[in-house]
Order: structure tokens, then C-alpha cells, then sequence
């Protein structure tokens, strides 16, 4: 069952940061909204949760999963860190995957990158802002590997762009090669997983079209949305 989540007008003024007494009128607010919808869900969402979805995207304040869904709690299982990175022994990430597979069942994981994402654009430029350089040494094994389909590209933005396509598609492939993916694959369990890029300029989803539902089918999506970015 989902919910479209109420989204108020009261925080949409990015240039306006509200106060922490006002964070919490705002929970209260929240809180009521959905109690006044139906009186029964904090009771029954207690009780157990059961999302079909596992999103792992970025960190950024920009990109909120549940809301650019319209979905409320409940319905998403979420892991996010810097630049939406899944790395073969970070078990953070694959602990949040193990629990989302094999207790949760979920039957989608969504990896979801963003056009200007801040980490990629640090890789690219080569900035240097501090121990997040080398979580983000995994983006730059990223841009090692497509060096040369991004230096076709002249004009920086749409480099950055093109990277942050290829950061999401390379963790959809790692996402797929966890052992935790192929057990459940293995065991016939249904599972498909995703690479989703989010446009912060008109808010808008794009697929990627990397989805795979078994591992063979997870190395020919890997090759059909590389070769298919654009020359
Ligand atoms: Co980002």
C-alpha cells in the first residue's frame, strides 16, 4: 500500500533555513497530517515495515528519496553516502543490502545518481576537501576506466554529466556482483536492480537502462547502457 507524501509549502524556501524549534512544529505538523489521513498509521507502521524498495543514492540535502517518489515511510528502505557508491567491502552498504534482501524481500534496489553531483565533480576537477577523497578514489577508478569516452568531451558540464551516468551504471554492476545479489539470484529469489540518474534542475527521473534481474542479464545491461551514452 503507498501513500503520496503530503508535501507542504512551508520548506520550500531554500534560501531560508527554519530554525530547530521549527523542525520540530514542523514534525508535529507532519505528524498530524498523517494521522488525520488515516488515524491508524504510526500503529500500524510500528508494528512492521514492509518496502519493496531499496534506493541507494547521494547524500546531498538536494535529493531526498522518499519525497521526489511521492512515497511515504514505510515503503522505501534507503542507503546514501557520497556520490552514491557501492564498494565490494564497505559493510555498511552491504549490510543495508544484505538486510533488504534476505529479511525485507525487497524486490527493487534502485542505485540513484544525480546530475551535479558535488563528490563527481571533485573527482573530476581533482579538488582536494579532505578525507572524503579517498572514499571518493572509488568514483576516480570510475573515471580511469571510461578516461577515454569522457575525453571526448569538451565542454566540463556535460563530462561531469557523462561521469555521473557512468558512476551509477559501474554501481549497478558491483551492486549485481554482491554476493548478497547473486544468493538471491541463485536461489531464484525475484530481485532486479536499477540505475536511476535525477535531474536537480527540473526534478525529473531518468533510467539508465541498466536494470538486470540475473547476472547475465546484468552483463549485457552493463554493456547496452555504456555503448549506449552518447559518442
Ligand atoms: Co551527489
Amino acid at each position: 500500500m503507498f501513500f503520496l507524501v503530503h508535501i507542504s509549502a512551508r520548506n520550500f524556501n531554500p534560501k531560508i533555513m527554519p530554525s530547530l524549534t521549527e523542525l520540530f512544529n514542523n514534525n508535529k505538523e507532519w505528524a498530524r497530517d498523517l494521522i488525520a489521513k488515516d488515524p491508524q498509521f504510526f500503529e500500524d507502521l510500528a508494528v512492521q515495515q514492509r518496502p519493496e524498495y531499496l534506493w541507494i543514492g547521494c547524500s546531498d540535502s538536494r535529493v531526498p528519496a522518499e519525497e521526489l517518489v511521492g512515497l511515504a515511510p514505510g515503503n522505501i528502505f534507503v542507503h546514501r553516502n557520497v556520490a552514491n557508491v557501492i564498494v565490494h567491502t564497505d559493510f555498511n552498504s552491504l549490510s543495508v543490502m544484505q538486510f533488504a534482501v534476505d529479511v525485507l524481500q525487497v524486490k527493487h534496489i534502485i542505485v540513484c545518481g544525480h546530475y551535479g553531483c558535488g563528490g563527481v565533480r571533485a573527482t573530476l576537477q581533482r579538488d582536494r576537501v579532505g578525507l572524503v577523497d579517498n572514499w571518493l578514489r572509488h568514483v576516480d577508478d570510475v573515471m580511469q576506466k571510461h578516461h577515454s569516452l569522457l575525453s571526448r568531451f569538451e565542454d566540463d558540464t556535460i563530462r561531469l554529466n557523462h561521469l555521473c551516468e557512468l558512476n551509477v551504471i559501474e554501481q549497478v554492476s558491483n551492486v549485481c556482483k554482491t554476493t548478497v545479489v547473486r544468493d538471491a539470484w541463485e536461489r531464484g529469489q525475484p530481485l532486479s536492480i536499477h540505475g536511476w540518474i535525477y535531474g536537480m534542475r527540473d526534478g525529473l527521473l531518468r533510467d539508465l537502462h541498466a536494470s538486470a534481474s540475473s547476472s547475465e542479464e546484468a552483463r549485457l545491461s552493463y554493456s547496452k547502457a555504456i555503448s549506449s551514452l552518447p559518442e
